[in-house]
């Protein structure tokens, strides 16, 4: 014989199913619906030159230019690492300008000049940042060292048109490619297998010759 209507246990149950359903209003149901699941993606045009060669892609208008440089155009020397812009695997230079490609978008760059490792030298004829790279062991997996090799060569090219960075002592004067600057200018290029001090030398070497 059953001395309650219900038990503790079923009590529970229909307690979490009330506050449940009283808790989810019916729009947040609707919003938390997949528009894309209905409707199809916005495709665009966009027209990039590439390593120095005419680019059209028809593009759905979410794909970052990373995704259009590995996938599209399979030139995967572009790494993803962290598809947040936190590592710096794929550094690419756009208009002479160093950016992580997983953080914009590629409809934004219509008529861009984009130079990735691919564009940068041939295994025959090595940029002189690759040729460093290997001479000082800049690298362990290699996997950080296409974006590292870019960075490098847009931050040269920023030190040589005398833009400051945060460690620079003096604001106006063009600035050295000391260490210091280096690492600094360097920091947003993530190397998981530690190589830093070898891509240091490697980069300081190059800086000497261009400086
Ligand atoms: Fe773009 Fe990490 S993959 S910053
Ligand atoms: Fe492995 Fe840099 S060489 S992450």
């Amino acid at each position: 014989m059953r001395n309650f209507p219900i038990t503790r246990r079923e009590l529970l149950k229909a307690g979490v199913t009330s506050a449940t359903a009283m808790a989810v209003p019916s729009f947040a149901v609707a919003q938390g619906a997949d528009p894309s699941a209905s409707s199809p993606p916005v495709v665009e045009k966009v027209s990039l030159l590439v390593n120095g060669k005419a680019q059209t892609l028809q593009l759905d208008t979410r794909t970052s230019l990373l995704d259009a440089l590995r996938e599209h155009l399979h030139l995967t020397g572009t790494k993803k690492g962290c598809d947040h812009g936190q590592c710096g695997a794929c550094t690419v230079i756009v208009n002479g300008r160093r950016i992580n490609a997983c953080l914009t978008l590629a409809v934004m760059h219509e008529g861009s000049r984009i130079t990735t490792i691919e564009g940068l030298g041939t295994p025959d004829n090595l940029h002189p940042l690759q040729a460093a790279f290997v001479k000082h062991d800049g690298y362990q997996c290699g996997y950080c060292t296409p974006g590292q090799i870019c960075s490098a060569v847009a931050m040269l090219e920023e030190i040589k048109d005398g833009v400051p960075s945060h460690v620079s002592s003096n604001l106006t004067a063009r600035p050295q490619a000391t260490q210091d600057e280096i690492r600094e200018r360097m920091s947003g290029n993530i190397c998981r297998c530690g190589a830093y001090s070898n891509i240091v030398e490697a980069i300081t070497e190059v800086a000497g010759r261009v400086g």
